[in-house]
């Protein structure tokens, strides 16, 4: 996820640019930077927000009819100033921006660099340039044709806009995963990730489709597939206002976020998991195998939502593993003078990567010698930069303050790991191993699946919208879950919820029960089935009104049901990235009916970075 920008046509370019960058920002904001060509490149670029740009770029010539810029979401190499985009090529003839993720860069890197191409960023982006420009110079062919050869051999996703010297005037861009859409003007063009940038000057627009490359001229639009085949461009009229643009047509971001599930979980698994080839590629956790699968122990620190999905990959490891594992409240486990001993693992849960309870607790582990494992979802925050290894979700910017895609994409990650170090141990066999790998490959289809009608769900939300204490029970996988639906109803909502171990309602809880309270059950098919539905009786019993969550076709927990809410069949160790979908979705409908704010709910923050 980014912001790309370009311009062609009469105006100064970068004025027009800049704005539209800002535009764009909820995209991805961790550097800025533009390319201007007026005679030669110019390129500036900075860390930081757009407006640092702006002030880097005061007093700078800046002038220019066709410009391209961009604002990054960083995915290869940490938010700096060399890695911000634009990219120059070696030459200095090419200056390109990019969204996506080149997953075969490390070995068309290493092929440059045999050839003594040098680099002045860790991105995969400047890969791919330079690779263009080596097919350039060894064809001694047109820009155009050099990029149409370099895609054939690209893996990944892109959206790419590149400006040369030797197309002085046109901007020629690319698309494969990432989107890209062409505002038409008089003798102008607006190129962008989203219409947001556009509409102000044009409602007439092409998304451009995949494996497609765009010749943008001042009076001129060419696309062409990759066979070099001209495709006819389809005109369309933008109807959105600008602000729903900004949250691709989804009324709020949390709903957007949860909606774009399946893609971000693809994503977290594009070049990893390769069930086909029986393989999971995650250099951070192969370069410390040995110190992870020979752990004495592991824990597992983490805040709300990221200590719930740590909660589910202490299942995974243990049961995957045989490594015992703790889960800890890191705001708690700093205090407290923990036992940690140097081989200890400690795998740090965070979106923001900024969390101060958990950035200290892991600092703490580390002067005592732990091996600390970063799970996070923005590249090169501070917790990705303490930790010794780890691996990001690739979740992209999560605008919403409940945290909902970042948490499958936890999900994802946590589940590979898990996969991984088990097959590496020998503690399961080749079987599940590969059986795991494919449910958890089915999961983006399966994801949208529960997304193509969520009436059902927004049905139940405004059945019990009034509600004013809510119960969500689980057991096993599913635990950790109900905790986390009940933490999403409360934050969301502002409705009163707990979550708690079905079998412990017997416990004490159970006294709460009576005919207005809803008590939610998380009950997909599983190992503990016939036990939790032993538990729905218990509630019933007492006139409490239950809510599932079920696997599809499970017709007992329909009769058994007030309510019901179903997920495709799954294994029970993936059921988490499924189950948790229904309930992301029911506090949101629950805080529409009830008028909260939901991508901003009150006393919250989206970053907690105090203690
Ligand atoms: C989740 O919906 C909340 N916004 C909150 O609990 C969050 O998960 C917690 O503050 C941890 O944040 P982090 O993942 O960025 O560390
Ligand atoms: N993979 C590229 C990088 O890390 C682009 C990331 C983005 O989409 O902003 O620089």
């Amino acid at each position: 996820m980014c912001g790309i920008v370009g311009y062609i046509g009469e105006r100064e370019a970068y004025p027009v640019i800049v704005k539209g960058l800002k535009r764009l920002e909820y995209r991805g904001y961790d550097s800025a930077g533009v390319a201007l060509r007026d005679g030669g490149l110019k390129v500036y670029k900075k860390q930081g927000k757009v407006a640092d740009l702006e002030e880097y770029t005061v007093g700078k010539d800046l002038h220019g009819h066709i410009g391209i810029g961009h604002t990054r979401w960083a995915t290869h190499g940490e938010p700096s100033d060399r890695n911000a985009h634009p990219h120059l090529s070696n030459s200095g003839n090419l200056a390109m921006i990019h969204n996506g993720i080149i997953e075969n860069y490390a070995q068309i890197k290493q092929e440059l660099v045999n050839k003594g191409y040098t680099f002045k960023s860790d991105t995969d982006t400047e890969v791919l340039l330079n690779f263009i420009e080596d097919i350039q110079i060894n064809n001694t062919c047109s820009v155009e044709e050099a990029l149409r050869i370099a895609l054939k051999r690209v893996v990944g996703a892109y959206c790419i806009l590149l400006i040369s010297t030797d197309e002085p005037d046109a901007i020629i861009a690319a698309r494969k995963g990432s989107p890209l859409v062409i505002g038409i003007g008089k003798g102008e063009h607006f190129l962008a990730s989203d219409a947001s940038p556009i509409i102000e000057y044009t409602k007439e627009v092409v998304y451009v489709n995949d494996y497609e490359i765009a010749i943008v001229r001042r009076n001129e639009l060419i696309l062409k597939n990759l066979g070099n085949e001209v495709q006819t461009p389809f005109i369309q009229k933008l109807d959105m206002e600008l602000a729903a643009i900004e949250k691709g047509g989804y009324e709020h971001f949390m709903l957007k976020e949860i909606h774009e599930q399946a893609e971000t979980v693809h994503d977290c698994l594009r070049g990893r998991l390769l069930p086909d080839q029986g393989k999971i590629i995650m250099s951070g956790i192969d370069n410390h195998l040995d110190t992870l699968v020979n752990a004495p122990r592991i824990v597992i620190v983490a805040c709300g939502t990221s200590w719930h999905a740590g909660l589910v990959a202490e299942y995974m490891i243990e049961e995957l593993c045989r490594i015992p594992v703790e889960v800890e409240y890191a705001s708690e486990f700093r205090y407290r003078n923990p036992v940690v001993n140097k081989g200890d693992v400690i795998i740090a849960i965070s979106q923001s990567g900024e969390t101060a309870d958990t950035m200290v607790a892991l600092e703490s582990a580390k002067e005592k010698g732990a091996f600390i494992f970063g799970v996070v979802n923005a590249v090169g925050s501070s917790i990705a930069r303490i930790s010794h290894a780890g691996a990001y979700t690739h979740s992209g910017p999560e605008i919403g303050v409940a945290s909902t895609k970042a948490f499958t994409g936890q999900l994802a990650v946590l589940t590979m790991m898990a996969l991984k170090m088990g097959y590496a141990k020998g503690t399961i066999t080749s079987e599940r191993y590969i059986h795991l790998m494919q449910e958890l490959h089915s999961v983006p289809e399966k994801i949208n699946e529960i997304l193509k009608d969520t009436t059902a769900i927004q049905n139940i939300a405004t059945k019990y919208k009034d509600a004013e204490d809510f119960l969500f029970l689980g057991r096993g996988y599913n635990f950790p879950i109900a905790l986390e639906g009940a933490l999403k109803l409360k934050e969301i909502s502002y409705i009163h919820a707990e979550g708690y171990p079905a079998a412990e309602m017997k416990h004490g809880p159970i006294a709460l029960v009576e005919d207005t309270l809803p008590v939610l059950f998380v009950a997909t098919k599983d190992t503990y089935y016939e036990k939790i539905v032993s538990n729905i009786q218990e509630i019933k019993a007492r006139k409490g009104m239950v809510i599932s969550v079920a696997t599809e076709g499970d017709s007992l927990l329909e009769d058994m049901s007030n309510d019901i809410m179903y997920v495709p069949e799954i294994d029970e160790l993936i059921a988490p990235l499924l189950s948790v979908i229904p309930l992301q979705l029911l506090s949101y409908y629950i805080g529409i009916e009830r008028g909260c704010d939901v991508d901003k709910p009150r006393n919250l923050a989206k970053s907690v970075t105090v203690e």
